[in-house]
């Protein structure tokens, strides 16, 4: 009795009395620093008759389950709104349309799971940090979010921190309605890729924060997506990266690229005689990758490969005349029949050369190549006769 005495002379002497009066029920207010703090009281709607000169509403680790259109009214000054820790799941449609002065919105550590397409539309687009770290229930919020993105006319948002969200997929373009944003938080969520156009839109972000991913590789289209974001500060640390050939493409990209990256941080996972490797000036050779060009390691698969070859044709060359000789009858009288068959065409070409040789046919003559080519013709199976004889 006598300690709650002294505390309502105390308030009566430290705070002119219409604005102690004016502060709701569960609140402290502070008309010095324009500020309202209603922390852990268990208050289960936003609280109303806020008094006229806040600037920051501060309400956290309270029960308040809904944002409606109605929760804000004549808050209209109000700049900075930290809502964090309070079991909110819904945010209807305009929650926040009435504080068109609003620049901050803090809304980590919720649960939500319902918004509304509009939910986040306030006129003027005047936000411009938006905190949904730790506060989306599920994937169906993610996608509810996307559209509140789209449909929330946000071109004034420079800051966005979705981090630990179990978020392990981003849709495509999910921040291109976001033109202005400078920095975006990813960090601790569950994501594994990047793909082409997940950062489409965004020309002049300057921090982007992927740490505490699942990203074992960056791939060559996620190393695109991330090269067009420029000259910017790109958090890639503390993702378990698998250093095995494959991830060459990405060794290079953190060896040449111009984004200002936090390379200290980016180390192997696995496997295991690399853990806790750097990945930047990880030789090509250390990551397992056959080396194409160095002269020695060529000559020596070439002469394999020649090796190979000849064992092969050898084996072939034996078939053949194991074949051959289980068909010896067969080929003695085929022998036997083309000599038959060569000497009448010894016949016929002996005569051609006679023809072809007789001088008075100038033009073949005059070309002796063609002449020789002629009498070859005519050795030849000549020669054929002879052997088979
Ligand atoms: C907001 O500020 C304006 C101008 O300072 C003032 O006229 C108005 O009454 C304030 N609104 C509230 C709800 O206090
Ligand atoms: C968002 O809120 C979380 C938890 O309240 C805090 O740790 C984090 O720093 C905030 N993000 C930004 C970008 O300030
Ligand atoms: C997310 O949670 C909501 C509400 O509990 C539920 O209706 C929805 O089906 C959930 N979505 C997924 C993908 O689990
Ligand atoms: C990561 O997010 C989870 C929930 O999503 C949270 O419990 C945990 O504290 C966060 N870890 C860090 C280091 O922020
Ligand atoms: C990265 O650079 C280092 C030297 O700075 C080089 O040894 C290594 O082969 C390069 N890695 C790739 C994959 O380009």
């Amino acid at each position: 009795m006598c300690i709650f005495a002294v505390r309502v002379f105390l308030g009566i002497l430290l705070c002119a009395p219409y604005q102690c009066l004016e502060c709701p029920f569960g609140c402290e207010c502070f008309a010095v620093t324009r500020t309202v703090k209603c922390v852990s009281k268990d208050l289960l709607t936003v609280p109303q008759s806020v008094p006229g000169y806040a600037r920051t509403v501060i309400i956290t680790g309270n029960n308040i389950h809904q944002i409606a259109p109605d929760s804000f009214t004549e808050m209209e000054n109000v700049t900075n709104i930290i809502l964090s820790n309070n079991r909110i799941t819904e945010m209807a449609s305009h929650s926040f349309s009435v504080l068109i002065n609003l620049r901050f919105l803090d809304l980590s550590g919720n649960q939500l799971a319902l918004i509304h397409p509009e939910a986040l539309s306030i006129p003027g687009s005047p936000l411009q940090e938006l905190n949904l770290s730790r506060s989306l229930y599920n994937f169906t919020a993610l996608t509810d979010l996307t559209t509140a993105l789209r449909w929330g006319g946000l071109g004034g948002l420079l800051r966005l921190d979705l981090s630990g969200n179990h978020l392990a997929l981003l849709p495509p373009g999910m921040f291109s309605h976001l033109p202005n944003l400078q920095q975006l938080f990813l960090t601790n969520n569950s994501l594994v890729a990047v793909y082409s156009g997940t950062f489409s839109g965004m020309n002049h972000l300057e921090v982007l924060d992927l740490t505490q991913n699942a990203f074992r590789i960056f791939r060559a289209d996620a190393l695109q997506e991330l090269e067009k974001l420029g000259n910017i500060h790109i958090h890639l640390g503390n993702n378990p990266y698998t250093c095995s050939c494959e991830i060459h493409n990405f060794v290079t990209w953190l060896n040449e690229s111009r984004a200002l990256l936090d390379v200290d941080a980016v180390r192997c996972a696995s496997p295991g005689e690399l853990t806790e490797a750097r990945l930047q000036r990880l030789s090509v050779q250390a990551i397992g990758c056959v080396v194409p060009v160095q002269a020695g390691v060529a000559d020596l698969t070439l002469q394999t490969s020649y090796v190979f070859l000849g064992l092969v044709l050898g084996f072939v060359g034996m078939v053949f005349l194991f074949v051959l000789y289980l068909n010896r009858k067969g080929m003695k009288n085929w022998i036997i029949e083309m000599r038959d068959a060569c000497r009448d065409v010894m016949e016929g070409y002996h005569y051609r050369y006679e023809i072809d040789s007789d001088p008075r046919l100038g033009h073949i003559t005059a070309n002796k190549d063609q002449v020789t080519l002629n009498v070859r013709h005519v050795m030849s199976p000549g020669l054929l006769c002879n052997f088979s004889k």
